[in-house]
């Protein structure tokens, strides 16, 4: 691992990702959390503030990034919940079979190497009945913009940790087996190339 990754790209990653207008998409999503739930790619832990102590019975957070989740804020002491992290990719998990009620996966899916891979995973540990919550960025629906994403992507994934901007997401839950009965999209002020919003939440 570079330095750039070790001891810059967490820091970019922690200030991006808690700008307001993404802040404001977790709390449409994360407080939605309940039983026994998993976060993939916590990151520095920007999701932890959403959740509802009344709600959720156990958090296990996962990310390869050890030096992204050294940067949270150590909120997992007043969560008022059990509290696992564990170091690791979503293509395997340290998960048991059908334990999981509720997936939270924010700004993630558009960079995990294998994400068909990690859907495998997400259908084996999710409870038959369970839920993923998801805020992405992703594939914008105008040519213009998407004209530029395509362009962009290979410098943007090598500064961005491996992030792609246009990736479709609501075509890889599709091809997963998941649907979205409530798909929501939008732009957040910024940058528009990495700012087309999916969330909503999708169901085996
Ligand atoms: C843009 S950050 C988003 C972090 C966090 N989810 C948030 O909303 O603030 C993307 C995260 O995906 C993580 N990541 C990279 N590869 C991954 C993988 N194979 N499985 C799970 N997470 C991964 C990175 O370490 C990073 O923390």
């Amino acid at each position: 691992m570079s330095f750039y990754e070790r001891k810059i790209l967490p820091k970019l990653i922690n200030f991006a990702c808690g700008l307001g207008p993404m802040m404001k998409q977790r709390a449409k999503i994360v407080p939605l959390a309940e039983g026994n739930v998993l976060e993939i790619g916590i990151g520095s832990g920007l999701n932890l503030s959403f959740y509802e102590k009344e709600k959720v019975n156990s958090l296990i957070g996962i990310d390869p990034s050890l030096e992204t989740w050294a940067l949270n804020q150590n909120l997992t002491e007043s969560l008022g919940f059990k509290f696992t992290y564990f170091q690791t990719g979503a293509e395997k998990l340290p998960i048991d079979n059908q334990s999981i009620d509720t997936i939270v996966i924010t700004y993630t899916l558009c960079t995990i190497p294998n994400a068909n891979l990690a859907f495998e995973e997400i259908r084996r540990v999710l409870k038959p009945k369970g839920k993923i919550l998801f805020v992405e960025h992703g594939k914008a629906p105008d040519e213009q913009v998407l004209k530029w994403q395509n362009r962009i992507n290979p410098y943007w994934k090598k500064i961005g940790g491996g992030c792609n901007l246009n990736r479709d997401i609501p075509k890889l839950f599709q091809e997963n087996g998941f649907k979205i009965p409530d798909l929501k999209t939008m732009y957040l002020p910024g940058w528009k190339p990495a700012s087309f919003n999916f969330w909503g939440i999708a169901e085996k």
